[in-house]
């Protein structure tokens, strides 16, 4: 009977954890209302993941093909999740609650610097507007990478309109080449200040910010 209580319970505490409800339960308090669940178990998997793809496609810049292009798609994959959840996921994770215009970006890591930052339990406004960044600049060059490849999903009016030509494998020729080294290189511009603002908030707000992606967690006040 005890054990049949104990199974039960257990199944509930999963359950909790993993549903990642529509609603606003991911902040819900956690162990004496110290801790609050901030990201859900698929942004916090999905973050890490994406970093293995992101490294595995800069590192292989296009060789070998299966590789590179395998990592591409994972990442154009991840961009579609993730505009999802940011209208349908849990709170946190959606874009009304983290979209903040440049002013309060810059406002908040002058107060940051100054050391008086507002400290955010979801993203702060420079870490709203990196997301969009990345996301943008994701999107750009996954998109860039299989234009390239002729495998553009455009309609061939478009295509044709456009001078995209379904060139096959590897074109060294191909009009997109160019903005897919660019804006692979704007992911690295912006992964290297990601990181930076992650440390700079960390040591601002005393507060480990990659242990709260891997557990989800953080501190309530
Ligand atoms: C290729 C490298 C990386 C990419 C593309 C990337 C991308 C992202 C994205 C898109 C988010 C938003 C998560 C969401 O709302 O779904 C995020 C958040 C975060 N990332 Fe990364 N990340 C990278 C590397 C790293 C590394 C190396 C660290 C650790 C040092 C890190 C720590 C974090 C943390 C702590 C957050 C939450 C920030 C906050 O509290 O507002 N990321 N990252
Ligand atoms: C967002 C993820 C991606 C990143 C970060 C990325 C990054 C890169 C980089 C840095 C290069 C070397 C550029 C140069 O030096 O000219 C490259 C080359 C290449 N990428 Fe990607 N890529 C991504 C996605 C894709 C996808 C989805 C495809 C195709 C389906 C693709 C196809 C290619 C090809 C064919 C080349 C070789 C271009 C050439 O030099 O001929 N990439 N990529």
């Amino acid at each position: 009977m005890k054990r049949t209580t104990l199974t039960m319970i257990m199944v509930a505490a999963i359950m909790t954890d993993t549903a990642a409800p529509i609603a606003d339960a991911s902040s819900e308090p956690v162990s004496h209302n110290k801790w609050v669940r901030v990201w859900d178990p698929l942004v916090r998997i999905g973050h890490w993941l994406l970093l293995v793809a992101i490294a595995t496609a800069l590192i292989t810049r296009g060789e070998p093909e299966t590789l590179h292009q395998a990592a591409g798609y994972f990442v154009a994959g991840y961009v579609v999740f993730r505009l999802f959840w940011g209208i349908a996921g849990p709170k946190h994770a959606r874009f009304e609650n983290f979209l903040a215009s440049p002013f309060a970006a810059f406002r908040y890591l002058a107060d940051l610097v100054s050391g008086k930052g507002t400290r955010h339990i979801g993203h702060s406004p420079p870490g709203g507007l990196m997301v969009i960044a990345l996301l943008i600049a994701m999107s750009l060059t996954a998109g860039t990478g299989m234009a390239m490849e002729g495998r553009t999903p455009m309609p061939a009016a478009l295509q044709n309109a456009l001078h995209i030509e379904d060139r096959g494998r590897d074109d060294d020729d191909s009009p997109w080449e160019e903005v897919h080294e660019a804006s692979a290189n704007l992911i690295l511009a912006l992964v290297i200040l990601h990181i930076g603002g992650v440390a700079l908030a960390s040591i601002g707000h005393r507060e480990n910010l990659v242990r709260a992606m891997v557990d989800g967690k953080k501190r309530a006040a």
